[in-house]
């Protein structure tokens, strides 16, 4: 069973009132929707419209569990305290978080509904897989009605160190509700650390690498039922947790095989051709999210224009900004200042028939962004903080030609496994000019040899991979065992 905000279909209301599915955004959905698929799986989650009761069905063979949300709590416990406050804070501050009490009071309540939901439909025993930093409290919640359940938490975004997180006025009680998860998955050893250290500081347990020892009150009538209880080194009973890094991934023979149609190949070179054919095409491609880097990654290239070094004659930058959270006033502004942006570039370098930037503030189905993929030569991840960025992994498996450039930020967690591609610090933007140049200067050999290189890390790490390893972590959980080497 997967429990998260989102399911993996949103239902949408059109204009006269017409009520569809289509698929969710967000990189959760595209990475766990294989596995679903494979497992006969029961998702619970949000329908992403408030105040809607719907009915569970079946969606490509998952059965879907929908959990409502009233219009009062999608303001306060997704768009306050998930978005303004948890965001915010676990992406390192770039944003200031917001913290109001009646948020986190929200958000408790929500969270507990979703564990209610979940012990309702589970059967006896299964295994409970809960995501992201929506429902970190789902886990102790659903311990304290279903000691019977395999429970695993997966972070999809970072954890912050702890000065950071210590900011936050509900630290303990969130610590205390991933703690009731067997199995805790972090993107990054960085994060699993990070959270290692806030639960020493917090609540003083003890952990041995990547085990923590939280204590069990004897008394406690549930105290027999708990799986791994062991005698600690001072005598007293502990549970134990797992907490590591579990990097998530894509199906990368999906984006692989799309590459290889022709049809997608022919759309590819269509984009070129409608950009006017230049030499060189840079593309971004996020949510509309301040975490991303966007306003760094067009100051670089907005000075590099400015300079002389590029011209828009010869060099276009698409970028997709994917509209995100646009209730929430940070995302609201970062908007009109990305397009502030935009507009005065591509007002000053434009031409009639070269367009600097390409904004495009729109989704758009995976087929076309596989085409995009195919038709830049440069990728551009700059993201400040970032749990992972699957579009960095997207772009590597789509390019079956073995060619094309990554520019990467070491703020976000795909670095840590795509070595090859070229490492920068979006916020030394002499830095990232740099690179951006040697990017498009760099000769087909190298292009081919780092690609390569590159390629065979996502092919091998795929989306199953990471799933099963998570899932074995918890099943050998169930069986009273943590495997404490990497998997
Ligand atoms: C990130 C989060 C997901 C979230 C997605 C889209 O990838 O880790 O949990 O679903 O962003 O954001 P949204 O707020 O639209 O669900």
């Amino acid at each position: 069973m997967i429990v998260s905000n989102r399911l993996p279909v949103d239902r949408v209301i059109d204009d006269d009132g017409t009520a569809t599915w289509r698929p969710s955004p967000g990189g959760l959905v595209a990475a766990l929707e294989p596995v679903m698929r494979a497992e006969d799986g029961i998702w619970i989650g949000w329908a992403g419209v408030a105040d809607e009761d719907v009915e569970p069905f079946e969606a490509d063979g998952i059965s879907i569990h929908p959990v409502r949300l009233s219009e009062q709590e999608l303001q306060e416990y997704y768009e306050g305290f998930s978005n303004d406050t948890l965001w915010p804070l676990y992406h390192d501050v770039i944003a200031p978080p917001s913290f109001h009490r009646e948020w986190w009071e929200s958000y408790v309540k929500v969270n507990q509904r979703f564990a209610d939901a979940a012990a309702a439909v589970s059967a006896k025993g299964a295994v409970v897989w809960v995501h992201d930093y929506q429902l970190q409290l789902v886990p102790a919640m659903l311990r304290a009605v279903r000691p019977d359940l395999v429970i695993g938490f997966f972070n999809h975004i970072p954890f912050p160190p702890y000065g950071i997180y210590s900011q936050l006025p509900w630290r303990r009680q969130i610590i205390d509700g991933l703690l009731g998860a067997d199995v805790i998955g972090f993107q990054r050893v960085a994060d699993a650390g990070n959270f290692s250290r806030a639960v020493r500081r917090l609540k003083g347990y003890e952990t041995r690498g990547p085990i923590i020892e939280v204590p069990i009150d004897s008394d406690d009538p549930e105290a027999g039922s708990h799986r791994h209880v062991t005698m600690n080194r001072h005598g007293g009973l502990v549970r134990t947790v797992l907490a590591r890094q579990f990097p998530i991934s894509i199906d990368a023979e999906q984006y692989q095989t799309m590459a290889r149609r022709p049809e997608i190949q022919e759309r590819a070179r269509q984009i070129r051709e409608e950009l006017g054919n230049p030499q060189t095409i840079m593309l971004g491609v996020d949510r509309l999210d301040y975490t991303k880097g966007i306003g760094h990654r067009l100051k670089a290239f907005g000075e590099l224009l400015a300079e002389g070094t590029l011209s828009a004659e010869d060099v276009t930058l698409v970028q997709v900004a994917s509209p995100s959270r646009e209730r929430v006033e940070t995302y609201k502004q970062l908007r009109d200042e990305i397009e502030l942006t935009v507009g005065r570039i591509n007002g000053d370098y434009s031409t009639l028939g070269h367009t600097a930037i390409a904004y495009l503030h729109h989704g758009y189905p995976r087929e076309e962004m596989v085409a995009l993929y195919l038709a830049a030569d440069v990728m551009l991840v700059t993201a400040l903080r970032d749990g992972m960025n699957l579009v960095a992994k997207e772009y590597v498996a789509t390019r079956v030609d073995d060619d094309g450039v990554l520019v990467l930020s070491e703020f976000a967690g795909a670095s840590d496994e795509l070595r090859q591609a070229l490492l920068i610090n979006p916020h030394d933007i002499e830095g990232l000019k740099e690179t951006i140049l040697q990017a498009i200067a760099m000769p087909r050999r190298e292009r081919v040899r780092r690609m390569r290189a590159l390629r065979k890390r996502v092919l091998t790490n795929d989306v199953a991979k990471w799933s099963a390893s998570f899932l074995d972590a918890l099943t050998r959980s169930a069986h009273g065992d943590h495997p404490l080497q990497n998997p």
